[in-house]
């Protein structure tokens, strides 16, 4: 049975590292995309504060279709450059919005949403989707943040091989 470790009490980046490790194992031995986000999801969801969304959109016949993801029911289908998420597809770069009511065209599935990091799955060239979070606190998602997330991203594609 899988154990998750708790982060608290560590260093942001050191609890990242943890995650990662955690991740890896949890992945180990399988390579289906939609199994994979599931846990990948659920893994965010449990081991980092101040979440009220963690999941994944895939890229689907040039669309955002949504897959796993933990917290409320949200959009089925977001345009490429359209939203926080669709920014972050079409550029393929992690886009961190400190304050979602900054953000031209944010997409609230959640009313309470303040902040949002989304990061691009990309594998081998390919844009699979994107890897959402989003917080009910403002400036939720930091450098550290994006860095630990980004790997995560990378952990994620490397078991769909
Ligand atoms: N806020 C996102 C939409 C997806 S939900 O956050 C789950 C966006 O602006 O693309």
């Amino acid at each position: 049975m899988f154990q998750l470790k708790q982060l608290e009490g560590v260093g942001k980046a050191d609890a990242y590292l943890a995650l990662e490790i955690q991740l890896q194992a949890l992945l180990h031995g399988e390579c289906d995309f939609i199994a994979n986000s599931a846990n990948t999801a659920a893994l965010l969801w449990h081991a980092l504060p101040d979440l009220n969304w963690a999941g994944v959109y895939r890229c689907v016949d040039g669309q955002l279709v949504l897959g796993p993801f933990q917290g409320k029911p949200a959009g089925v289908r977001i345009q490429l450059g359209k939203g926080v998420c669709g920014t972050a597809a079409a550029t393929r770069k992690t886009v961190l919005v400190p304050d979602v009511r900054e953000f031209s065209g944010h997409i609230a599935c959640d009313a309470a949403s303040q902040s949002e990091i989304v990061v691009p799955l990309v594998k081998h060239g390919e844009l699979l989707g994107v890897l959402d979070l989003d917080s009910p606190k403002l400036n939720r998602f930091d450098a550290d943040d994006q860095a630990g997330l980004e790997k995560v991203a990378a952990i994620l594609m490397a078991s769909l091989e």
